[in-house]
């Protein structure tokens, strides 16, 4: 799927919706007209997935996991391995969202590990970072974001991954980012995936991975985030969830790329 100019809106539905509700939300988006300048994906909890990939057959939009385990099998009870999210339809995996670094203490390392599996079994890893309030306070973010990126990021396969920038204080606050703020964190994001595919280049991996925005993005603001040049798509938590809202963010996504491609 590797940067082609084709803007990524994944949605994120988190611990929400019955298996009923996510079905029909699923039906809903599978029936959305979504133009190829735009790659559309859902992430529903495990226990949805069934449901949503019958409901996403003969639709383009790519069924995700919301996390995966770092092995592939074994005796880690309440887990699911990549391989199984692979049996299962998955096209991607959200690796490192800040829920799971701050509620399930998961690190960069692990947070690596998770997205080499997916790629391993051939999905797509989409890996979080971002930095907290009080790092935004004390100016350390960019350090912060550099740091995850450098131990969150695997080395093979970067034709599978994405990164996503995430503002923990921009998730599920309402509060989104200025431009400012996302055009500086993803330049920073560039440089250092840019050195970082320098460096393993050698290995034969010069893929750049393409770079979306999270936290808070709604209908009325997508445009303005999708239409920054340094922004390839958008992982959507709250908005997801409203087939109307997340209907306008794919719409902003098709006029974003339409006039990105007149410029080219
Ligand atoms: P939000 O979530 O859109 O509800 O802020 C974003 C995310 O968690 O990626």
């Amino acid at each position: 799927m590797q940067p082609t100019g084709q803007l990524l809106i994944l949605g994120n539905w988190k611990m929400h919706l019955t298996q009923q509700a996510a079905g029909q939300l699923a039906a809903t988006v599978a029936a959305l007209k979504v133009e190829r300048r735009v790659v559309v994906g859902v992430a529903p909890a495990f226990v949805h997935l069934p449901i949503v990939a019958d409901m996403l057959i003969g639709s383009d939009i790519w069924l995700g996991a919301q996390t995966c385990h770092e092995q592939p099998e074994g005796a880690f009870t309440g887990d699911v391995g990549a391989p199984m999210l692979a049996d299962m339809g998955c096209r991607f995996v959200i690796a490192g969202h800040s829920e799971r670094r701050q509620f399930h203490h998961e690190t960069s390392v692990q947070v690596r590990r998770k997205a080499e599996a997916a790629i391993k079994n051939g999905l797509h890893a989409v890996v979080c970072v971002g930095e907290t309030p009080e790092q935004r306070e004390s100016g350390t973010y960019l350090n912060v974001i550099e740091k995850q990126l450098r131990e969150s990021l695997p080395i093979a396969g970067r034709d599978k991954l994405t990164v996503s920038y995430e503002p923990v204080w921009a998730i599920g606050t309402g509060k989104t980012a200025t431009s400012a703020d996302i055009e500086e964190v993803h330049r920073h994001i560039r440089t250092v995936l840019h050195d970082l595919t320098l460096r393993h280049a050698a290995l034969g991996n010069a893929e750049v991975p393409r770079v979306l925005y999270g936290g808070s993005v709604k209908a009325n603001n997508a445009l303005d985030i999708l239409t920054l040049p340094v922004v390839d798509g958008v992982l959507v938590g709250g908005a997801s969830l409203d087939p109307s809202a997340f209907a306008a963010i794919i719409k902003a996504a098709e006029a974003s790329a339409s006039n990105r491609n007149k410029v080219m």
